[in-house]
């Protein structure tokens, strides 16, 4: 059976904010604003909330991610949160984000580890890649890109529908309020779209690529109307319900209009 188009999958990377009780209440809003959605609705809180976000989910159409976790099952890992504690948890868990990267100083071999932990508990991969500013005004931003997705997909095997999703966020954009313009994103989405289509074969066609880095309300439906972008990974407007809503909302009305143009 060939793969299906991918899904659009609309993701509130909550990052390390809200305590567990105002976590939980962004939750119930957002459950209640959003159940039902024509499009897949993530939310990424951080880890001592995730039980109790469950909780929340319980029964409606929201998924649930984890927003890292550790390359091995269980040991002497102090504060590290493994694939297995996660797993029948959270239907996702996200690796490779560009904060983990710059910040806590994560290699490509590390994330590429992580990723096999992740898939050997069966968690979906939400894989988040993207160049610096110094990397595009040096015009590798598709060799960063290629360098990344390479990394960690070559060494996986029999990938099948629904174990993967790409975000291309590139670094500059990230909480800075400069979103790339839907034309630089689409670009380096349709440059992932080529990859994957050879580092993973026919599969590639069913996984969501995303874009990420200071989407908003105002700016989602021009971002969604680029054939090859699938969604988003959302960072400071999923902490807003209101804003996450118009996003999820612009997200199904381009998905409604892609439907009907095939
Ligand atoms: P932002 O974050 O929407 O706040 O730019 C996006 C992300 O880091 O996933």
């Amino acid at each position: 059976m060939s793969p299906r188009p991918p899904t659009p999958l609309v993701a509130g990377n909550w990052k390390m904010n809200t305590t567990v009780g105002e976590g939980l209440e962004l939750a119930r809003a957002l459950r209640d604003a959003l159940d039902g959605s024509g499009v897949e609705v993530e939310l990424l809180p951080p880890f001592p909330h995730l039980v109790g976000v469950r909780g929340v989910l319980q029964g409606s159409s929201l998924l649930l991610g984890a927003q890292d976790c550790y390359a091995e099952d269980k040991g002497a890992f102090t504060g590290e949160v493994s694939p297995a504690m996660l797993a029948g948890l959270c239907d996702d868990v996200l690796l490779g984000h560009s904060e983990r990267r710059h910040i806590l100083g994560e290699s490509d071999e590390l994330i590429a580890r992580k990723l096999l932990a992740a898939r050997r508990h069966h968690l979906r991969v939400i894989l988040a890649v993207g160049e610096t500013e110094a990397e595009r005004l040096a015009d590798t931003t598709m060799a960063v890109v290629d360098r990344q997705l390479r990394s960690a997909l070559e060494g996986l095997e029999g990938v099948a529908d629904g174990e993967l999703v790409i975000a291309y966020e590139p670094v500059w954009a990230i909480g800075t309020g400069r979103t790339a313009t839907p034309a630089q994103a689409e670009e380096v989405c349709v440059h992932i779209v080529t990859r994957l289509d050879q580092l993973l074969g026919e599969v590639a066609s069913s996984v969501p690529v995303l874009y990420g880095g200071s989407v908003t309300a105002g700016n989602a439906a021009e971002l969604f109307a680029e054939s090859h972008i699938n969604g988003a990974l959302v960072g400071g407007a999923s902490l807003k319900v209101d804003a996450f809503t118009t996003i999820v909302r612009a997200a199904e009305a381009a998905s409604s209009a892609s439907a009907g143009s095939r």
